[in-house]
């Protein structure tokens, strides 16, 4: 703490922008993440195909504890890595609603404010497509291709716990 009566630039200004330089990267900047995570935590990952989602989903777990490698669900619409089966320190839900007609309904049907609200963790690819959803409170995280091997990586917080989660992580991830 500073005796300065002015906030911190970073606290004025929450956003995180940077670019990703390799799959590795975007794992371990998910892994960074995932290790600040706390129950019913929410981030909604945006962006193409291919730009990055699954890769960031796949650091988050790992910086949740989770041993394994987890893939975007194919069959189903909600993952479920439950903290006691995967040894983990949260439950992990992967939420993808990318091959949903009808999104929004099909969530409802599923209960989807018990996931959110739950004591795990929530992530979900295509969140754009389900923002009427969403809680108010979360952090958004919208990637871009820019190449071959380069991603934009930008994050929005929304809400208290939100701004004070991407503080913690930019302080750890940059040390700044
Ligand atoms: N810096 C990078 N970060 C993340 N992925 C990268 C990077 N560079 C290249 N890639 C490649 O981009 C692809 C990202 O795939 P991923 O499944 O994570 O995207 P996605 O956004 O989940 O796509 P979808 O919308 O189909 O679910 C992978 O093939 C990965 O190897
Ligand atoms: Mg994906």
């Amino acid at each position: 703490m500073t005796n300065s009566p002015y906030a911190p630039a970073a606290m004025l200004n929450p956003v995180v922008d940077f670019i990703s330089h390799s799959v590795a990267q975007t794992q371990r900047i998910g892994a960074r993440l995932g290790e600040l995570l706390r129950p019913s935590d929410v981030i909604l990952l945006e962006g193409d195909f291919g730009s990055g989602k699954t890769c960031l989903a796949q650091g988050i777990a790992r910086g949740l504890g989770l041993g394994v490698l987890v893939n975007s669900p194919t069959f189903t619409l909600i993952n479920e890595y439950p903290a006691r089966d995967y040894g983990s320190r949260l439950t992990f839900y992967h939420i993808d609603v990318y091959r949903l007609s009808q999104p929004v309904p099909e969530l409802l049907d599923l209960g989807i404010d018990d996931y959110l609200y739950g004591q795990g963790v929530c992530v979900v690819e295509w969140a754009e497509r389900v923002v009427t959803l969403m809680p108010p409170d979360h952090l958004a995280i919208k990637l871009k291709f820019i190449s071959e091997t380069k991603r934009g990586i930008r994050m929005e917080p929304s809400g208290n716990r939100y701004v004070g989660l991407l503080h913690e992580f930019r302080k750890r991830a940059f040390g700044l």
